[in-house]
């Protein structure tokens, strides 16, 4: 598929970002993400990743021909962990199964081990979300460990797959 990209955030992103998290399957996301998330949230977000890019992680935009359909975000983590950092993403469902963010993972990965003084990354998945570990995968993303019942999302516990891929050219 031509025309996917990843770029900065900007402040004048707040609707685009409003309107994405509307759209947004929330089954494997995180209940520390607001609901509804407003242009307040928006703003409030788009304030920090602007100031942070670059430094703490990088935090992009996915577009698909200039339209923003997703987000894709690698945050260094701190204290004796501050060599790794956790990657998150998602994408509108219209967009789903086109291999946009199998695209925007690897962009954002070599953007990452360039940018940020990591030397891996690490994706936790929750277990049922098949399409989410095979965007980790096809990106070289080996499974380390698996916490058991390690979610409780929706009123089910579920497992919590580890993934990492570490920095240079043979790594997995
Ligand atoms: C996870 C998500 C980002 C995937 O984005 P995407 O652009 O559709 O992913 P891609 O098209 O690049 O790749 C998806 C892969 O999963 C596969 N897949 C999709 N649904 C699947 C399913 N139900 N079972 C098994 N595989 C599935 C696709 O076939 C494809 O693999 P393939 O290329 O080997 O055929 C998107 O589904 C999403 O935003 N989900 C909601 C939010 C989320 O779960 N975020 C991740 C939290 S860790």
């Amino acid at each position: 598929m031509q025309g996917i990209q990843i770029r900065k955030w900007t402040l004048q992103d707040r609707d685009a970002l409003v309107a994405l998290f509307a759209a947004a399957d929330r089954r494997f996301l995180s209940d520390r993400l607001p609901d509804p998330y407003t242009e307040k949230d928006a703003d409030f977000w788009l304030r920090r990743v602007c100031e942070q890019d670059g430094a703490a992680g990088i935090f992009r935009a996915v577009t698909v021909g200039d339209v923003v359909a997703g987000s894709v975000s690698i945050e260094q983590k701190e204290d004796v962990y501050r060599k790794d950092a956790d990657i998150g993403y998602f994408l509108v469902g219209a967009q789903w199964s086109k291999g946009i963010m199998t695209e925007a993972v690897r962009q954002a990965c070599d953007a990452a081990f360039q940018q940020l003084d990591i030397v891996r990354i690490t994706g936790a998945v929750y277990a049922p979300n098949l399409a989410s570990r095979r965007v980790l995968e096809k990106n070289g993303f080996t499974l380390e460990g698996t916490l058991r019942s390690g979610v409780f999302k929706d009123g089910r516990l579920q497992d919590l797959c580890l993934y990492g891929k570490l920095k240079g050219p043979d790594a997995g």
